[in-house]
């Protein structure tokens, strides 16, 4: 039976991981999948993180089921440190989930049950974004977000585009730390489209993959936190995996907002039923990790220290990269502004190609650049490459 299954592509964007792997070059780099790097190269384990794991090590008890809906504990303190004091007294439903991406297809299977036909994404955004969508049987709509030749964002082209969605439609919105543009909405437009979704009864999805590689874990979450108080209904996925460097722990989870407590008691009996049917019941390692950081004063405060340390070193290599590049490309100073571990340069694919045939630079064909990937002592050398296209 398998032979009449026709043989699909490698992800192009995860296929990066084994080439650049098996490229023997020294001095080369990868600026593909949106991992945290160091100075040295290598993606750390934050220290919270192993004292929570040793922690976990000496005190579990036991490795029983967690139930489909995770941990009530976890999602309490992850909902705490996304939301805020704006999301509390919100009728919330939450379940826990592998990962920002299991979160995101659970938001997806829930919108369909729901009887969401459509989703709206700019583009460009995250590839797997409309992978998701479609594979839970949304149809896709489109407006344009982003500029890369002019590296803004569209902001009215966005807005007059999402005129045209019909109530009962959703709208996909990244929190923070655009994937994979780096463009930032501002608080004005954050309150503007959120009135927007509120006027026309959108459902929106909020996608926060990276709070605390932008501005800050506070300011990261400013234009969520906008939208909540604006808005009747929200879906919101949450990751662990960048800013709590669990990447392989799959740690996230999926929290919806409904008009009423009854309602959301039925999200969440429906949610819980969909994982049921998909993985069943969440892996626990990540969230216990992330709950006991959360739920500790000096850990939490360690951590956020470290993610601290990272968010500004990602932003003072955006600095370098933006005035060198800047040499060829002036529209690029705009990196700086940027924010988060990506931005998006204008090349084309063969560029691409180029830089990583000729110079061993690693990054997906659309252009995106992981900066997070650069060390300060490759900056000047990368940036010649590139000018030298
Ligand atoms: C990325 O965009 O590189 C990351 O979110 C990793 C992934 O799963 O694609």
């Amino acid at each position: 039976m398998f032979d009449t299954l026709a043989r699909q592509p490698d992800d192009p964007l995860l296929a990066l991981i084994g080439l650049y792997k098996a490229d023997e070059r020294p001095g080369k780099v990868d600026l593909g999948v949106g991992v945290y790097r160091d100075e040295q190269g290598a993606t750390p384990i934050f220290r919270a993180v192993k004292e929570a794991e040793r922690r976990l090590v000496d005190g579990q008890t036991t490795k029983t089921y967690v139930g489909p809906e995770g941990d009530p504990v976890f999602l309490e303190r992850l909902w705490d440190l996304t939301a805020g004091r704006a999301g509390r007294d919100l009728a919330t439903a939450a379940v826990q989930t592998p990962g920002g991406s299991g979160a995101v297809r659970l938001a997806a299977d829930l919108m369909a049950r729901t009887g969401v036909r459509r989703i709206w994404l700019g583009l460009p955004t995250w590839p797997n974004h409309q992978a998701i969508f479609k594979a839970a049987g949304l149809e896709v709509v489109t407006f344009p977000f982003f500029d890369v030749p002019s590296q803004t964002v569209l902001f009215d082209g966005m807005m007059d585009a999402l005129k045209g969605a019909k109530a009962g439609e959703a709208v996909l919105l990244h929190a923070s730390c655009h994937n994979p543009t780096g463009g930032v909405l501002s608080p004005e437009q954050w309150t503007a489209v959120s009135a927007l979704i509120a006027n026309s009864g959108l459902l929106p999805l909020v996608d926060s993959a990276y709070q605390g590689f932008g501005k800050g874990l506070e300011a990261d979450s400013a234009g969520l936190r906008t939208l909540l108080g604006g808005v009747p209904e929200a879906l919101i996925a949450v990751s662990c995996s960048k800013n709590f460097g669990l990447y392989r722990e799959r740690t996230g989870a999926i929290y919806a907002i409904a008009a009423t407590r009854e309602a959301a008691h039925s999200v969440r009996t429906n949610l819980a039923g969909l994982a049921r049917t998909s993985y069943s019941m969440p892996p626990d390692h990540g969230a216990a990790v992330v709950s006991l950081i959360l739920g500790d004063a000096a850990l939490k405060s360690d951590w956020a220290a470290e993610l601290e340390t990272m968010r500004v070193r990602v932003a003072t290599i955006r600095q370098r990269l933006a005035a060198g590049l800047a040499r060829r490309w002036q529209v690029l100073t705009a990196i700086a502004e940027q924010e988060g571990m990506f931005s998006l340069l204008p090349l084309e694919e063969a560029d691409v190609m180029r830089l990583r045939a000729d110079h061993a630079i690693y990054m997906p064909g659309s252009g995106r650049i992981n900066i997070a990937g650069l060390k300060s002592a490759e900056v000047d050398t990368v940036v010649e490459k590139f000018l030298s296209l």
